[in-house]
Parts: C-alpha cells; structure tokens; sequence
C-alpha cells in the first residue's frame, strides 16, 4: 500500500510514601534544599542524567534500542542537553520493580541524577510513581504504558514520550471489526500492560459491535510453551486474535502461532510490540502478514524519518525501532527543557518539560497533552517483504 507521510494530517487526539523517601534521601545526604539543586550543578555546568532501561531479563533487547536512541541524540547535539554537558549514569531496570524500584532509587539518592529517563515495564513504573512524586524528580518514561500514569496518578514529576497501554489497542478495535467477519480471541502477557492493552482493544471493538470470543493471560516472562494456549484459541473457533506481547516472549509466540498453524487460518493482531525491530528480525517469516497498531514505523514516509533512520542505522548498523524514538524524543524534551529552565532543580525542569512545546519526532510532530503523554497519531502496521527484509508496512492511519 501506499507511503503515509507521518505529519499528514493533525494528530488524533488522545483519548484521551513521604517518609521512605525523605529517610532515604537524608540517609545519602541530600536532605533540604540542596536536593533541589542534585544533578544540575551550576548553571551552565554539566548535567547528570539517569538512564533506567532493561539491560537483563525478557526487555532487554528493549532497552538496548533505548540506550541507542538517546545515545544518537547525544551524539547529535556535542553531548550537551539545554547546553549543558550531559553526563549519563545508566541503571538495569531488570525485568520489574523488585530490580527497577532500587535502581532507579539509587541514580537520584546516591548518583545525584537531575532527572531520570527510560522505564519499559508498566510493574516497575506503577511503582515508581511515588517516588518521584515525593522527591520532586522528573521521570521521564520513555516506554511503559500503564493507563493510570496518564489517569487518577498523574504526577508534576512524571511525563511520557511514549503511549497509554489502552489507547494503542483502542486504536485498533473499529478497524478490526470492519476487517473481521466474526469473533475475536484475547491473549496476553499477565501483568498491567497486558491487561490494559487488550481492555483497551476490548473496549472500543465492543464498542463497535464485535464479539469476543475467549480470553487468557499468560505467566509474565515464563511462558515459553505456548501450545496450549494456541490449541484454546483453536478451540474456541475464533475468526482472529488479539495478543500483548513484547521482547522475547513476542518472538516465541508469533513463530509458534506460525509453527502451529494458526497463522494461516486465524489473523493475527496486536499492538505493534508484538512485531517490532530485533523481535521482527527474529520472527522472520512466521510474522509476514500479522496486523498492529503503533504510533511509528521505520516505513513512516516523512523527511525526518528517513533523515533520523539513516543516522540511526549507519551508527547502530540495525534499524531503529519505537524503543529508540521513545529514548531519543525523551531526550529531545530533556535537550528543550534544560535550555529554558532557570535551574535543573527538580521543580524548576519538571515545570520547564510541561513548556517544551512540540516535539520534532521521527514519529510525526508530537506535544504533551494534559494528561502528560503525548498526542498523537497511530498507524495500522501489516508485516510485509519490502527494501531487502521484512518491515512493518504502513497500511493507514487508524482514527
Ligand atoms: C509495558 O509494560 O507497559 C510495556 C512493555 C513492553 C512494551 C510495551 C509496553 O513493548
């Protein structure tokens, strides 16, 4: 099908503990207003950011192309944000809070990080929230989608470059249902992005008048056999599937969806995690076809995408994926904001990342909306052969 060039048309409007921290931040000494002033030094000075990505468990291919994204930005910019010298301090968030929660509370206690960027898992920044929140930090979350960060626990600390979990599988739902004659079979991995990915597709296919034909969440990072749950899917008679899942468990399910046979009798949807960059590569074959939903593609046909995919793969020697759009736009929105606060107080940057304005994206020109994501556009995505290997094809703009 057709090219889509990203910036078309304007962007479909989104649907839109005290005491732990103030004893752990007396403890690293950093009680009273000097914490205000951690990570900025003087004005001018460097700046020291926190990078909390995956580098160990099922998301860490995830975090590799995070680490890359905001790496290129820094490569592109003489390794200055707001002017400043950045200095980053990386942290393995793992595969949830039990690893991400310390890690991200050592960079601002013990590191001194004026800021923190990254975060995949929804598990882990559920649980962060109230941290940042309480040490008047900015978080930037470059990934996890969890619904209630952007709902009833918006904080002035936390902003997100990336998406809601609910409204990339909202975006999907009425297409669906104009695409499938019959009923549909949920699957996903069985935590809060899970959940809110396929309750946010759910909703809107209802909606639409579709018709769900089963359901199942599957253990969260270990699940490796998925052949019984493909045989209830079978089972159930449905005309097509919607399934949550990302990094190493996406490539496991797609191939075995293939190997099964499913995929040539039962379409195959999903947010566009379930088919993107390193994931997609290793699929191969097994994925061609398969439909998603995702606010970018390296097929997106803009002069800034082409431009930015260039750079990214003449560095990293791999496409770029979603993962490393989200990291370079945090980092764009961190650049933007340094510039224009006082400060890099806590206070002063998170007050300053609510002004940056729009964001010159890969994905499509972006801003903050109210509730702190960004505004944006989704695009219907089909796996297809094209440019020398298999891509995410862009079939439409999803309304
Ligand atoms: C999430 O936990 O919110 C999450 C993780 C991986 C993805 C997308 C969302 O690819």
């Amino acid at each position: 099908m057709g090219a889509l060039s990203a910036n078309s048309r304007p962007p479909r409007l989104r649907r839109a503990g005290i005491g732990l921290v103030a004893v752990a931040l007396a403890l690293a000494g950093c009680g009273g207003s000097s914490l205000d002033q951690s990570g900025g030094g003087e004005s001018g000075g460097p700046v020291k950011i926190g990078l909390l990505v995956p580098l160990s468990g099922v998301y860490a291919p995830l975090g590799e192309d995070m680490r890359a994204g905001f790496q290129l930005y820094l490569d592109q910019h003489g390794g200055k944000l707001g002017g400043r010298q950045a200095e980053v301090v990386t942290a393995d968030e793992g595969e949830g809070p039990q690893t991400g929660v310390p890690a991200a509370q050592k960079l601002v206690t013990q590191d001194q990080v004026a800021a923190v960027v990254g975060v995949v898992n929804s598990a882990t920044a559920l649980g962060l929230r109230d941290f940042f929140d309480e040490s008047k930090r900015p978080l930037v979350v470059a990934n996890a989608g969890a619904n209630e960060l952007a709902g009833a626990r918006r904080s002035d600390y936390l902003w997100r470059t990336s998406f809601t979990n609910g409204d990339v599988g909202e975006a999907l739902g009425p297409a669906v249902k104009d695409d499938v004659d019959g009923e549909v079979y949920l699957i996903a991995a069985d935590y809060a992005a899970g959940k809110e990915s396929t309750g946010g597709f759910r909703k809107s296919f209802e909606a639409a008048g579709g018709k769900i034909a089963g359901s199942e969440f599957t253990p969260f990072g270990k699940t490796q056999d998925f052949q019984p749950y493909l045989s209830a899917i079978r089972d159930s008679g449905a005309d097509a599937v919607y399934a949550f899942y990302a990094g190493a468990e996406a490539v496991n399910f797609v191939k075995q969806y293939k190997e099964f046979g499913l995929a040539d009798e039962v379409q195959l949807y999903g947010p566009g995690f379930l088919t993107e960059g390193g994931v997609l590569a290793a699929q191969g074959q097994a994925a061609l076809g398969v439909q998603t939903s995702l606010h970018y593609s390296t097929e997106l046909d803009s002069p800034r995408n082409k431009e930015f995919s260039a750079a990214y793969t003449a560095k990293v020697k791999k496409p770029p994926t979603v993962y490393s759009v989200q990291a370079y736009d945090s980092a764009a929105v961190l650049d933007k904001a340094l510039a224009a606060a006082p400060g890099a107080s806590g206070p002063e940057l998170a007050k300053a990342i609510g002004g940056v304005g729009a964001i010159d994206s890969p994905r499509g020109s972006w801003s903050f909306g109210a509730d702190h994501d960004p505004e944006q556009t989704y695009y219907l995505r089909e796996v297809r052969s094209g440019g020398g290997g298999i891509v995410n094809g862009v079939v439409r703009e999803l309304d």
